[in-house]
This record gives C-alpha cells, sequence and structure tokens, in this order.
C-alpha cells in the first residue's frame, strides 16, 4: 500500500493504477463501517483508492472539528488488511490554498434534516468530495447509507455536474446492541454509550408498526419520539420520515421512504436511519 500526500504525488500514484478504480473518502478514525465499503470497493474493482482528510468547511463554527478524533497509524493498518492500494492524506494548506473561493452546491436535497440541523455542511461536503473525485478520478465511489442524506445528496451531484462515477451506497454496520458504528461514538461516557441503543430501538419500534402494515408518518414519528422521550439521557432533535428520492416529509407511506433521526447525548450528536420499502 502506498501513502501519498501531496496532489502531485496523488496523481502520479493514480497513473499507475489500471482497470476499475474504487474510491472510498473518509474522515479518518477508521472503524468496521469503513472497512466494509474499502473491501466492497475491492470485490468490485481491480484496486481501491482511500482518502483520509477531516475536512473543514463542513464542520459549523460550534461543531467538533478540532477535537474530531484522529490515529492514523491505525487508519493505515487497517487500510492495509482491507486491501487499499493507495491512501491520500491531504494536508488543508494544500486543500484549501489561501483566496479560495469556489464552492459546490447541491439545493433543495440539502435543505432538510442534516442541512437544516447543520447550515453550510453540505456544501462542505458537496465541493470537498468534487475535489477528491476530480484528483482521483476514480470509476466507482463507495458511502455508507449510515449518512442516507449525504450520499442522496452526492448522488444528485453526480448526475447534476455529468461526473462518469458510479455511487454505490453501502449498508449500516453496527454494534451487537444495535448501535451504528460512528467515529464521534468514542465521546460518549459509558451511560451515554447504554443510552444510545435508542436509536436503534426507536427505529425499530416504528418499523415494527410499518412492517404491521402502519403508513401514517406521523404515527411512524411518534413511535420514535416516545421511545426516545424514554431516555432520560437522549434529547432527540429531528425525527423524520421522508420520501426516500426527494427528502420530503410524508403524510402517508406509500413508496420507498427514509426514517430517519438525530438525537443529542450531552453534547454528542449521533444520527441513524431505516429504510422503508
Ligand atoms: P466519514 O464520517 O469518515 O465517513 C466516511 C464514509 O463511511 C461515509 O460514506 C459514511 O457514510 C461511511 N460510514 C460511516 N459509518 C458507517 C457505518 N456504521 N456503516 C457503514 N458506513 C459508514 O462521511 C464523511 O466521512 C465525509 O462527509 C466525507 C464523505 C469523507 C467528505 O468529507
Amino acid at each position: 500500500m502506498q501513502t501519498v500526500t501531496t496532489f502531485a504525488d496523488l496523481r502520479a500514484a493514480r497513473r499507475t493504477l489500471s482497470g476499475m478504480v474504487g474510491f472510498v473518502p473518509t474522515m479518518g478514525y477508521l472503524h468496521t463501517g469503513h472497512v466494509s465499503l474499502a473491501l466492497r470497493a475491492g470485490s468490485e474493482c481491480a484496486s481501491v483508492v482511500a482518502s483520509i482528510f477531516v475536512n473543514p468547511t463542513q464542520f459549523g463554527p460550534n461543531e467538533d472539528l478540532a477535537k474530531y478524533p484522529r490515529d492514523l497509524p491505525r487508519d493505515l493498518a487497517q487500510l492495509e488488511a482491507a486491501g487499499v492500494e493507495l491512501v491520500w492524506t491531504p494536508t488543508p494548506e494544500e486543500m484549501y490554498l489561501p483566496g479560495f473561493q469556489t464552492w459546490v452546491a447541491v439545493e433543495g436535497l440539502t435543505r432538510p434534516l442534516e442541512g437544516e440541523a447543520r447550515p453550510g455542511h453540505f456544501r462542505g461536503v458537496t465541493t470537498i468530495v468534487t475535489k477528491l473525485f476530480n484528483a482521483v478520478g476514480p470509476d466507482k465511489a463507495y458511502f455508507g447509507q449510515k449518512d442516507a442524506q449525504q450520499a442522496a445528496v452526492i448522488r444528485q451531484m453526480v448526475k447534476d455536474l455529468n461526473f462518469p462515477i458510479d455511487i454505490v451506497v453501502c449498508p449500516i454496520v453496527r454494534e451487537p446492541d444495535g448501535l451504528a458504528l460512528s467515529s464521534r461514538n468514542i465521546y460518549l461516557n459509558p451511560e451515554e454509550r447504554q443510552a444510545a441503543t435508542v436509536l436503534f430501538l426507536s427505529l425499530n419500534a416504528a418499523r415494527s408498526a410499518y412492517d404491521s402494515g402502519e403508513r401514517a408518518a406521523d404515527k411512524l414519528r411518534s413511535l420514535v419520539r416516545e421511545k426516545v422521550a424514554s431516555e432520560p439521557l437522549a434529547r432527540l432533535q429531528y425525527v423524520s420520515c421522508a420520501d426516500y428520492d426527494t427528502l420530503e416529509e410524508l403524510e402517508t407511506v406509500r413508496r420507498k421512504a427514509l426514517l430517519s433521526m438525530a438525537v443529542y447525548f450531552g453534547k454528542t450528536r449521533l444520527i441513524d436511519n431505516f429504510v422503508l420499502e
């Protein structure tokens, strides 16, 4: 496995790769969820490129950029074990040169949910993913369903801007008790970690009702709300039952839908979702 930092070295290394190239963009502090993307890419492509870059432009002023967890040696060991050929660890200085002023923004899809809760977040994501795509030039790129809206926004961007890249969205990897793996889970103290199962449990409560025929979106949202309210350490930020493609809130679930939520435990914000089909 080769590790490069500068754009010039990345481009030189990219030129030596032949056949289908799969790309896994990450912010590091990798876990089994990230590794699942690299393994999937390896199973579908001749070589896999991963990037590790904690992208400052997707963090809000009161978010966790400065204390975002980092462990490069451990990340590199995991990527190597997953069969990744090339790892790119660009620096913020080279990524955002002085005077930087060009942004990529997806409009409608970024308004609700995470976009509403985190103003400017998706503009940072779509801008950095464009820059990463331009430099790496992959045939396929791998994203997790964990960040369902991000995956939808990237799909829209790739379509709108005619990137010749296939976007592959991979299932959420969870802990045995159902908590979705996230780099942010390490911020939870033991009591909060225990309480955090409420995301999975509340989504399950709504899913059971859905499986028994409940189609009223308000009822499904209420089931999530009630379950979260029963956990004293959890503070619900939003629960949504929206059309899977447009992310517009539904009255009745008639087609594929996304049930998603954001919950605070102290200062730690966790998201999770289920797809209803
Ligand atoms: P990061 O949070 O590091 O996540 C990198 C990729 O891993 C994303 O596509 C995310 O959805 C996926 N992922 C995270 N947890 C997962 C889980 N439990 N199961 C499956 N996949 C999971 O998302 C970002 O970085 C950034 O926004 C990025 C796209 C790199 C742009 O900066």
